[in-house]
């Protein structure tokens, strides 16, 4: 089941431009709170197969068509160094790398990410939005490969100073809907002859992904300033609708 119960479309929100992108994804008038994400660090995070980088992708278009200037990132990678750490640990030739190694990779590459990508950006008032950061290892090397948080804590103090996200969205969906989804994904790149999808952090058992859920879950929880729930389990239209109502809601400043 997922944390949150998909939320009611209603007429009132159907006349809302969200649920209506073909007639207004490229307009920035109906939208004048993106305005207010200049200079902001937004996250896109989920397990393996939630959705969270169409939403990405679809999201940084919104905001550049609206006259933002977007800086795109995507975790491990995102550098040259990073995207060299980033075929060490998707390799499945690493298979006997360490849980803590492996938490030690993703920040590293993630260092690498903060001092020449992201802080730039940042200072230069784009709006910063990556697939995936901190929550990531949190979720996964944390929360599913028992790394304790303030270990994890520590190295992230390290690898990103003082630069943390401003909100980190959490798509959230069941590990039978994720398994389904990466399945489908995975035969389809199969089919059209490439598979860097089945990678080896993806590998991993459904056991493992309930623990990855509810690291994700935890945290958006913990911290609720900084974390918030996107239920992932409608169509991408929905999904879509749901995190533009939730950024809006966090963004728009009041009237
Ligand atoms: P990727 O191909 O980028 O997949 P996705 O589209 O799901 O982001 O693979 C990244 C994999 O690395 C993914 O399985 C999550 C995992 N990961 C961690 O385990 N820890 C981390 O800190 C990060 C950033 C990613």
């Amino acid at each position: 089941m997922s944390a949150n119960p998909p939320m009611p479309v209603t007429p009132a929100m159907q006349a809302h431009p969200a649920h209506n992108p073909t007639a207004s994804d490229a307009s920035s008038t109906s939208r004048p709170w993106l305005a207010a994400l200049a200079g902001k660090f937004i996250v896109f995070e989920g397990a393996d197969g939630c959705g969270k980088s169409t939403q990405l992708s679809r999201f940084a278009k919104l905001c550049a068509d609206a006259g933002l200037s977007v800086c795109q990132l995507r975790e491990p990678g995102g550098t040259d160094v990073g995207e060299r750490v980033r075929t060490i640990l998707l390799d499945k030739n690493s298979a006997g790398m360490t849980v803590r190694c492996e938490m030690l990779l993703f920040m590293a590459s993630r260092a690498q990410l903060v001092e020449q990508r992201i802080a730039p950006a940042l200072a230069r008032g784009d709006l910063v939005l990556t697939d995936r950061f901190t929550a990531s290892t949190y979720a996964y090397q944390g929360a599913g490969g028992g790394v304790p948080d303030a270990d994890i804590a520590s190295v992230a103090s390290v690898s990103c100073g003082t630069i943390t996200p401003d909100l980190t969205l959490v798509f959230d969906l069941c590990e039978e809907a994720a398994a389904r989804r990466t399945g489908v994904a995975t035969a389809s790149k199969a089919q059209s002859g490439g598979s860097l999808f089945a990678d080896r952090m993806e590998e991993r058992d459904r056991d493992f992904f309930a623990k990855v859920r509810k690291g994700y879950l935890d945290l958006a929880r913990r911290e609720p300033s900084r974390h918030t729930i996107i239920d992932a389990s409608g169509t991408p239209e929905q999904v879509w609708s749901l995190a533009l109502t939730t950024l809006e809601a966090r963004f728009a400043k009041p009237s």
